[in-house]
């Protein structure tokens, strides 16, 4: 598999070099020189999960990295369920989040996590990164005893969710967490300065595994033609994807691109709405980020955007192809209220999606919503809004009396750098 740099479309790279840099130049994002056709769709959407996945990642990188590396890659990364569940008459919900931190992000984060230790070839890395939550935890498990891989995530301090905290700061292992006494912008400053930094790099080489990278977008193409295939509708469907940073929208085109059937796809935002405005008026011009209830959308600029554009080019569709619907905080709510009087619990982000596809749908057709996060995640929006209590899901229950393992930083980069060298370093 080629990838060119979308500012820079002179450097192009192997898949394993896209994976391993994250970025190209200039942060130019990667993106595919080819998009790869299935031709027997039908035949392939009567496969399990796991074995089409296999050959839909095949399609992508089979001949660089080898169909027995390809199959190992998959079974270790899809190692949990997903499932469809119907919510009513014409709206299913695509359930991404069963995985060990009950969110879609496992999909990439742990398949980003095998293709790097896969292409690492013995050399030992470290993953450094910063998170506000759950980037962390998905990062922190999906790497979680994979050898010649150690990974730091830096936290602020009482930032972050004591059941958060939880997650991911008791693994211990080859999992390290440092709890930094300033914010989430400190925390990436030392991020930043780390990877510039030429004695850190020397003793750790390290690695962003950050969430542009393209091995993620791979992982997730695979469970749209999963949402097709359990889709008993005999039609294909609408997808209503909540969006953020519009990378799993990216990988929705990516399948429809690859010849998934798909109606059409709604990109579902809050009011942190820079996509659906910029659909309807053609011009581009984000607005200072919102805080809403489904926290992880609140993205003023997304980053993957440029994808999103260079799919439909690559499928020659106009961007009109695509519908944006912004939800406010009021229709988010009364979504989730209309879930759960159909008998569903879910959380703001899915909520978000669920009440775009509502709007969106026209007689006749059939939606399906995808589900980015487990409801607990959300336990404090989701009690309040709908008055009940939620009990833990099991991989919160399992953590929640387990002592925290992290070490504590300020946010002063000398003494964070020393604490690295002293403490991971070998
Ligand atoms: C729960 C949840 N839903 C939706 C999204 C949006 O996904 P994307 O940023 O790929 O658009 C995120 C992103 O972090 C998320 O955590």
């Amino acid at each position: 598999m080629k990838l060119y740099n979308l500012q820079h479309p002179e450097e192009q790279v192997t898949f394993a070099e896209a994976v391993k840099l994250g970025m190209g130049r200039d942060r130019g994002l990667f993106f595919p020189t080819e998009i790869p056709q299935l031709h027997d769709v039908d035949s392939l959407l009567r496969l399990p999960f796991l074995e089409r996945s296999c050959r839909i990642i095949e399609a992508w990188i089979g001949t660089e990295v080898g169909h027995a590396a390809v199959r190992q890659l998959v079974e270790k990364a899809f190692d949990f369920p997903l499932k469809l569940v119907k919510v009513d008459d014409h709206r299913s919900i695509l359930e991404l989040f069963h995985g060990p931190t009950l969110a879609f992000k496992d999909f990439g984060a742990r398949f980003m996590a095998q293709c790097l230790s896969e292409f690492a070839a013995g050399q030992k890395i470290t993953i450094l990164t910063a998170t506000s939550g759950d980037t962390g935890a998905a990062v922190a498990h999906a790497f979680y005893g994979l050898p010649g891989i150690r990974v730091v995530v830096l936290y602020p301090e009482g930032k972050i969710s004591p059941l958060q905290e939880k997650l991911f700061c008791t693994l211990g292992g080859n999992i390290h967490t440092v709890a930094v006494s300033s914010d989430f912008d400190a925390c990436q400053e030392l991020v930043k300065k780390s990877f510039v930094d030429n004695d850190l790099q020397q003793a750790l080489h390290l690695n962003s595994a950050n969430s542009i990278n393209i091995a993620r977008l791979l992982a997730q193409v695979c469970y749209y033609f999963e949402a097709v295939a359990a889709c008993d509708c005999g039609k294909p469907p609408v997808i209503a994807v909540p969006s953020g940073n519009f990378g799993n929208l990216t990988a929705g085109l990516l399948a429809q691109a690859m010849g998934l059937p798909v109606k059409r796809f709604i990109a579902a935002t809050n009011c942190n709405d820079t996509v659906p405005r910029y659909l309807s008026s053609g011009v581009w011009s984000p607005n200072p980020t919102a805080a809403t209830a489904s926290n992880a959308m609140d993205v003023a600029a997304p980053s993957n955007w440029p994808r999103v554009e260079a799919v439909l080019a690559a499928m020659g569709r106009p961007l009109s192809d695509l519908a944006g619907i912004a939800v406010s905080e009021e229709q988010t709510r009364e979504s989730l209220r209309d879930l759960k009087r159909l008998g569903y619990l879910a959380e703001p982000h899915a909520a978000v999606a669920a009440y775009a596809l509502q709007k969106s749908l026209q007689p006749g057709e059939h939606g399906i919503f995808l589900g980015t996060a487990h409801p607990a995640k959300f336990k404090e929006t989701v009690e309040q809004t709908l008055a009940l209590i939620i009990d833990l899901p099991a991989p919160l229950q399992a953590v929640s009396d387990r002592p925290v393992l992290s070490g504590r930083s300020g946010n002063d980069f000398d003494k964070f750098k020393d604490y690295l060298l002293k403490e991971i370093a070998d």
